[in-house]
């Protein structure tokens, strides 16, 4: 049973900050090195930047990696655009002190916000596959303890930037927190980052939005150019980023779905979302039951899962079909053998959602404004299978770990 331990203070002192920005300059050479060098072990949901760009966030110990700055501010890059409205206080956070280990509750200083941040008083935090594997020290980008997790989040607007002009105090948002940090009652976070949220939504429900949708929305639109009545296989249907692929493709784009998932339970939810058929791939061959359920092969396969589902999924394929690289779940990477490739015409794509923050901001806002858009039409129903209380914060990692969840897991952090 972990234990959410006495609070504990994280502030800074000068010294302790400077030392913290030369450390960050290095990692964040490591971290680009890292990326270069690998085939991403498990892609990131979120393509950050780091902090040593922007002087004023010295104050922010322990998150140091940023989303791309809005273009028009960029000039203003360093410059503390606080309102006059700042007042220095703390507030609760959860910490990772140890990689590994249990994240632990503590307080966390506020700090003032630059050019086109704004501050939110966080509602409620969607948990990612990243987050688990950043808290172990897994993951491609590494913090170094203590920092606090958490990528994407909704909540309430407190403060915004001199310079930020499109969002207010008071304002329901969503989004995700460009220097991670989520898991707190306050963060700050880039105005390229969040957007409104529509009125029929909950705080639970755009909590783990963005991020499962905005991928989902950018594999099957704009790399696999999914079109209406096309053959899809989604693996880990069930699963976050799965089951909003699953949910696009079936009420977007009104196309055949066929999910690949790890229990009966899961199929049946899977199904509810609009699938054709489901394969139960615990006890089930993925391939055999693909060829009696979809003789004419997928058109699109959607693959977060890596290792035998990949391969597996990819002996599926349709003539001109279109496989999405999306993740490694299984903790495999799988090899493509090119001939594969060839005989059918096929094409491999890759994704890296988060990537776009950075590469091409109007097309990553454009994947979540899409899923938004259909959200309020009514076509899109973001599911969430379990909330915690901000002190059973373990416990909700760990129900993500072990494999029985479905669509998101959702920490509140208020009510
Ligand atoms: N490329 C991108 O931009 C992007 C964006 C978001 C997520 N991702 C990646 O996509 C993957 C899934 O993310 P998610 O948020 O959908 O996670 P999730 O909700 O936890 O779903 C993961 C699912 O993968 C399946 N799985 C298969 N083998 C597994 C194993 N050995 N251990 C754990 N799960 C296993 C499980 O479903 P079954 O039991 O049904 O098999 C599990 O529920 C992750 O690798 C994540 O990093 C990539």
């Amino acid at each position: 049973m972990h234990k959410i331990e006495r609070p504990i203070i994280f502030s800074s002192s000068s010294s302790q900050v400077s030392n913290r920005f030369l450390g960050l300059v290095s990692q964040s050479c490591a971290v680009a090195y890292n990326m270069k060098r690998s085939v991403l072990k498990c892609p990131p949901e979120l393509l950050l930047r780091q902090v040593s760009t922007k002087h004023c966030g010295q104050q922010r110990l322990g998150n140091e990696l940023y989303l791309r700055s809005p273009p028009s501010t960029s000039i203003l890059a360093g410059k503390i655009c606080s309102s006059s409205a700042f007042q220095r206080r703390h507030f609760k956070a959860a910490f990772c002190t140890e990689l590994g280990k249990p994240l632990s509750l503590g307080l966390k200083e506020s700090s003032e916000l630059c050019s086109g941040e704004v501050r939110i008083q966080v509602a409620a935090v969607g948990i990612n596959f990243s987050d688990l594997l950043m808290v172990k020290g897994e993951y491609q980008v590494k913090l170094s303890p203590p920092f606090t997790p958490g990528g994407e989040m909704s909540g309430t607007i407190l403060e915004v930037a001199d310079d930020v002009h499109n969002f207010k105090p008071g304002m329901k948002v969503l989004g995700l927190c460009s220097a991670y940090g989520a898991f707190a009652e306050e963060v700050v976070t880039t105005c390229n980052a969040i957007w409104e949220m529509p009125s029929s939504m909950s705080f639970k429900e755009a909590a783990g939005f963005v991020c499962s949708y905005g991928t989902a929305m950018m594999g099957l639109s704009r790399r696999a150019n999914l079109q209406h009545k096309e053959n899809v296989l989604v693996t880990a249907a069930a699963g976050a980023a799965g089951l909003a692929a699953v949910d696009i493709a079936s009420n977007v784009f009104g196309c055949n779905v066929f999910g690949a998932a790890g229990s009966d339970e899961k199929c049946s939810l899977v199904k509810s979302y609009g699938a054709k058929e489901t394969i139960n791939y615990r006890n089930e061959s993925l391939r055999d039951k693909m060829k009696k359920i979809c003789p004419q092969g997928a058109n699109v396969i959607f693959d977060a899962v890596g290792g035998s589902a990949f391969k597996d999924s990819l002996r599926s394929i349709a003539w001109e079909g279109r496989l999405i690289v999306v993740g490694f779940a299984s903790g495999e990477i799988p090899q493509i053998p090119a001939n594969h490739l060839l005989v059918k015409n096929v094409s491999a794509v890759g994704l890296f959602w988060g990537a776009y923050s950075m590469a091409n901001l109007d097309v990553f806002r454009w994947s979540v404004d899409e899923c938004l858009k259909h959200y309020i039409k009514g076509q899109l129903k973001p599911h969430v299978c379990a909330t915690y209380g901000f002190s059973k914060i373990n416990q909700a990692f760990q129900f993500i770990q072990s494999r029985k969840s479905t669509g998101k897991v959702v920490v509140e952090i208020r009510d």
